[in-house]
């Protein structure tokens, strides 16, 4: 049975002072929870968020990584800082670093295989435009996603990758993939692995959902064959919100009073 991940994604959003409010309130929320939850922050609210979840069931992230260990890259972090201060998550190839950073599969392929390098593992965001999904070509986009960012990657790395399954079309614009279409989505991406590392790899491996992952829709979503939990942006900035979405198995009955 393979573990679930409720990973947050704070995107440029919140403060230090804002971070020890969020862990002052959601850490109790989620103390009796067995899934593996991670927030991925933003580089100046890591030794917060750090601080505030010393002891606790919960684990820091951050959003990207630069691939070099150190060097002339103004404003940028590298993988070994981040190993250094005991990051062991990082997003890697988000769709709005890709969209907005130029970040290119060869790119996001050095970072998957510098982040392992340095204990980390990736959470890898792989998923079609509004544009390609309507070309019938959204299958095929998220195969060479897979295949160009894990070139080149071994097996042993591999079986421990969480990846992504975000449609960008559903990012932020409070439109769910219906759960149908997304499990059919982290299904391909499982085959893939499959094909490229065999059985073992592909059952180990987590798939996540992400995008527009809500209180109301988590419970559906996340009990589908092949969607190991959820990344989740808007719905993890708030304790409450987030955490009745890492609790989606303990509360079945009260989807009104969630909303
Ligand atoms: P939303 O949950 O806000 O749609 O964002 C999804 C996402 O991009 C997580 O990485």
């Amino acid at each position: 049975m393979r573990n679930k991940v409720i990973a947050g994604n704070w995107k440029m959003n919140h403060s230090p002072i804002d971070t020890r409010n969020f862990f002052g309130k959601f850490n109790d929320l989620v103390k009796e929870n067995n899934h593996e939850i991670i927030l991925c922050v933003p580089y100046i609210d890591v030794a917060a968020a750090l601080e505030s979840t010393e002891n606790t069931n919960i684990k820091i992230g951050t959003q990207n990584l630069n691939h070099e260990v150190a060097g002339a890259l103004t404003g940028d972090v590298s993988v070994k800082m981040l190993e250094d201060i005991g990051i062991k998550y990082s997003v890697i190839g988000h769709s709005e670093r890709r969209q907005y950073h130029n970040e290119t599969d060869d790119f996001v392929n050095l970072k998957i295989k510098a982040a392992f390098d340095h204990d980390i593992v990736p959470i890898l965001c792989v998923g079609e435009t509004l544009y390609e999904r309507e070309l019938g070509i959204a299958k095929e986009k998220i195969i060479i996603q897979i295949r160009k960012d894990l070139e080149g990657l071994p097996a042993n790395f591999a079986r421990k990758i969480i990846i992504a399954y975000e449609p960008i079309w559903a990012i932020g614009t409070g439109k769910t993939a219906s759960k149908e279409d997304a499990n059919e989505a982290c299904k391909l991406i499982r085959e893939e692995i499959r094909k490229m590392y065999g059985n073992d790899v592909a059952e180990e491996v987590r798939v996540l959902y992400g995008g527009s992952v809500k209180p109301t829709n988590a419970q559906e979503l996340f009990g589908m064959s092949d969607i190991d939990g959820g990344l989740v942006g808007g719905a993890s900035l708030e304790p409450d919100s987030f955490a009745q979405i890492a609790n989606f198995d303990k509360f079945s009955m009260n989807i009104g009073e969630m909303i």
